[in-house]
């Protein structure tokens, strides 16, 4: 079993207030997301925006003694309703859309972490959901003031479970949810994210924050990918000034080329070592592989218990060897050894060594749930013989049958042979 659980990666455990942890914070932070400038208090030049909160527009329809009048609202046109998730940069509520009529999922900047950078992330985080169009990425409807001056925007509320809680629900062998995510839907899950990245990628957005509590799942299989509060745009790294950044501030050896920003234990080598120049799509696949990992052994990728140690582990990591025993999770599906090597060849830690985009991780995913998976090993020789000899026995069911009577009658001679041999 995991030396951690997997619950950890959950960004809803944090503290309410400014989640977000830096690299020398040491409580358990497994699943925070680090965020440039995040952890700062308010600071004397925080951003306080103008442009007043926008109030309803559609009138009231009243039917009046047979006449039609229109009644003009003057309520703030979202009424906040519940807090349904919370992570370091903002918190997500349920709000009712006074005009459209219909709930809308609200993520705003917690006041508590204001600057400047922060705020640019924000603004980053709409226009990056204003580039993307893609079902497995959750659109922006709407962008906004509220009546103290903090931006933000409004997204349909998407319906499901995070992730993160359903492989806490996994991890813990809870029966019904074995049953509902078999290997393959866990694959599906994978892929769903997969083909996000693959949308953003074609866009030059990379999300650098794939982890399973920015994924949901819907009740029909639906997987959405969420939070692309961090993503960088065309290759464009966000500054910041060293006095608000705590980790440009207390840099060590490890982060001096630049910001280390997104989750330590989702992070791919070159994103922990803050290496920007080579972060890239690969540095999102390599998160995908790391949640695949994760969902087919039940056991946490990267085991440190902080951040820092986190980054350490992460540089040197890689994936255990097809033979070891993370493959084999007790109460859950044994991973097959095609799965295995696409993990290693996924989490390889030089990116050009991995899959070159997320159409090649589809198209080999593809391959291996059809069984034209490479041969690497005897088990994936001897699983692409039997597939090759059943896709024969398919095309020419009788010529495949009389084959299989020759090898056994082949067997069974050589058998007798050597047992009379062996009496002599
Ligand atoms: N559109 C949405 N529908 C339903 N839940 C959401 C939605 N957006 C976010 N959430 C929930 O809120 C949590 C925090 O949102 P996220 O965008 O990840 O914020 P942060 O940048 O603060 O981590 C998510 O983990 C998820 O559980
Ligand atoms: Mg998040």
């Amino acid at each position: 079993m995991a030396a951690l659980p997997l619950s950890h990666a959950a960004t809803l455990d944090a503290p309410p207030s400014c989640g977000e942890k830096t690299l020398t914070d040491d409580p358990f932070v497994t699943g925070d997301t680090i965020v440039a400038g995040a952890g700062a208090p308010r600071l004397p030049d925080a951003p306080k925006l103008t442009g007043g909160s926008r109030r309803t527009v559609v009138p009231r329809v009243v039917e009046e003694a047979g006449q039609t009048k229109l009644v003009q609202g003057e309520e703030e046109r979202y009424r906040r309703e519940s807090v349904i998730g919370q992570g370091g940069m903002g918190e997500v509520a349920k709000a009712f859309d006074r005009d459209i009529g219909r709930t809308v999922a609200v993520k705003r900047m917690l006041t508590e972490v204001t600057s400047p950078t922060l705020v640019a992330r924000f603004v980053d985080e709409v226009r990056t959901l204003g580039r993307l169009h893609h079902p497995n990425i959750v659109p922006i409807h709407d962008v906004d003031l509220d009546p103290d001056g903090n931006l933000f925007f409004t997204m349909p509320i998407v319906d499901g479970v995070p992730l993160d809680a359903l492989m806490e629900r996994l991890e813990k062998r809870d029966p019904e949810t074995l049953a509902a995510f078999p290997l393959s839907r866990r694959m599906d899950v994978f892929a769903g994210i997969v083909d996000a990245l693959g949308h953003a990628h074609e866009r030059n957005v990379v999300h650098r924050d794939v982890k399973p509590a920015n994924v949901i799942v819907g009740p029909f299989g639906e997987v959405v990918l969420l939070d692309w509060g961090i993503a960088r745009l065309d290759g464009e790294e966000r500054p910041g000034s060293e006095s608000e950044d705590p980790l440009v501030a207390r840099t060590s050896e490890k982060t001096r080329h630049g910001h280390v920003v997104g989750t330590p234990h989702y992070m791919a080598p070159e994103q922990a070592r803050g290496d920007v120049s080579a972060i890239g799509p690969a540095t999102d696949l390599y998160a995908a592989f790391v949640v695949l990992y994760e969902m087919l052994t039940l056991t946490t990728f990267v085991k440190a218990e902080t951040a820092t140690l986190a980054l350490a582990e992460v540089a040197s990591k890689v994936a255990p060897a097809p033979e070891s025993a993370a493959y084999v999770p007790e109460g859950s599906p044994i991973v097959p050894a095609e799965l295995r090597h696409f993990l290693r060849h996924g989490l390889d830690a030089t990116p050009a060594r991995r899959y070159p985009s997320a159409a090649a991780v589809l198209a080999e995913l593809a391959r291996i749930r059809s069984g034209d998976f490479k041969i690497e090993c005897p088990v994936t020789f001897s699983k692409r013989a039997s597939t090759v000899y059943f896709r024969f026995v398919e095309r020419s069911p009788m010529l495949g049958l009389a084959l299989l009577g020759s090898v056994l009658a082949l067997a069974l001679s050589s058998i007798v042979l050597a047992v009379i041999l062996a009496i002599r």
